[in-house]
C-alpha cells in the first residue's frame, strides 16, 4: 500500500488554507523544510479565502485549479488549518466559549458553524475535485477534541463543540464520496492537540501539556505521512491516536 510519504516524493502541491493562522504557518514551513512545494492561504493571501464570504471559496479553488493546470501540477495535499473560538464575529459583536446555556447567542453560534463547518463543507465542494483521481492524496480537516460527543464529559464551549462536531460528520461523509473516486485517497479529521496560537492562548491552564506550533506541525506531518487508505474517514490525534466521535 502506497503511503503519503510516497506521494509527496513525486511532485504535488500541497495547499494549506488558514496557511496563515498559528498552527497553519508552522505546518506551512515545516513542509517547506521538506522541499515541498506549498501554498498558504489566508484572509489576506492572495488568492483570499474568508468563510464568512462563501464567493471567495469558489473563486479561490478556481485560482487554484488555473494554477495547477497551468503548471501541470497534481495537488496532492488539501489540509485547512482554519478555526474560530473566540474574537470578533462576522456581524461585528465578539464571542466567547459559553460557561453555560445561559451565554448561547445567536451571532456567536452562527459565526462559530460559518468558520468551523460551512467554510470547511464549501471548500470540500470546491477543492476536493481538484484531488487527483488516481494515487495517493490527502484532504486533513483540523479539529478539535473537545468536538467529539463521546468525549464529552465537562460540558460548555457549545458553539465550538458543536461547530466542530459538525465538521467531523462532514468529513466522514465526503471520505466515502471521495474513495469513490480514488481508492487511495485519505480524508481525515485532524486533532492538533493543545498548541500555543492565538486561539488557545486565553485558555491554556497549567497542567495542560501547551505545544509550540512547531512542535505540533512536526507531529502532524508525520502522522499524515503515516495514514493509509484504509484510514480514511477517521478522527485522529497528533499521536495518531483514534478520537472517538
Ligand atoms: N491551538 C490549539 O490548541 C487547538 C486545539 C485544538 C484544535 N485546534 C484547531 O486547529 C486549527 C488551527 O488553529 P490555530 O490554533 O492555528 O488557530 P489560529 O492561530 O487562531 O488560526 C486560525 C486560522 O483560522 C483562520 N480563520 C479564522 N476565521 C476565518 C474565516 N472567517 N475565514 C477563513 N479563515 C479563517 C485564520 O485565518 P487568518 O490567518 O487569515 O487570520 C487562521 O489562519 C483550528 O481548526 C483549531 O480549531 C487548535
Amino acid at each position: 500500500m502506497n503511503t503519503l510519504q510516497d506521494a509527496v516524493e513525486k511532485p504535488g502541491l500541497s495547499i494549506v488554507l488558514g496557511g496563515t493562522g498559528g498552527l497553519g504557518a508552522a505546518l506551512v514551513q515545516g513542509l517547506r523544510e521538506r522541499g515541498e512545494t506549498v501554498l498558504a492561504i489566508g484572509r489576506r493571501t492572495d488568492p483570499p479565502l474568508n468563510f464568512t464570504q462563501p464567493a471567495s471559496i469558489a473563486a479561490c479553488a478556481q485560482r487554484v485549479a488555473d494554477e495547477l493546470s497551468a503548471r501541470g501540477q497534481r495537488l496532492q495535499r488539501l489540509i485547512v488549518a482554519t478555526g474560530f473560538l473566540h474574537g470578533g464575529t462576522a456581524s461585528g459583536s465578539r464571542a466567547e466559549p459559553e460557561r453555560s446555556w445561559q451565554h448561547l447567542d445567536a451571532d456567536a453560534l452562527a459565526h462559530s458553524f460559518a468558520v468551523n463547518a460551512i467554510g470547511p463543507a464549501l471548500v470540500m465542494r470546491h477543492f476536493l475535485p481538484l484531488l487527483p483521481r488516481q494515487g495517493p492524496c490527502l484532504a486533513a480537516f483540523f479539529s478539535a477534541r473537545v468536538g467529539s460527543i463521546g468525549d464529552n464529559a465537562l460540558g460548555g464551549w457549545y458553539a465550538y463543540r458543536a461547530s466542530k462536531a459538525a465538521l467531523n460528520q462532514l468529513v466522514r461523509t465526503a471520505s466515502i464520496e471521495l474513495a469513490r473516486r480514488n481508492r487511495e485517497s485519505l480524508c481525515v479529521a485532524l486533532h492538533p492537540g493543545t498548541v500555543d496560537t492565538p486561539l488557545s492562548q486565553p485558555f491554556a491552564k497549567t497542567g495542560l501539556t501547551v505545544r509550540s506550533p512547531e512542535v505540533a506541525a512536526a507531529e502532524l506531518i508525520a502522522v499524515m505521512d503515516g495514514l493509509t487508505a484504509s484510514q480514511t474517514g477517521g478522527f485522529y490525534d497528533h499521536q495518531g491516536q483514534t478520537v472517538p466521535w
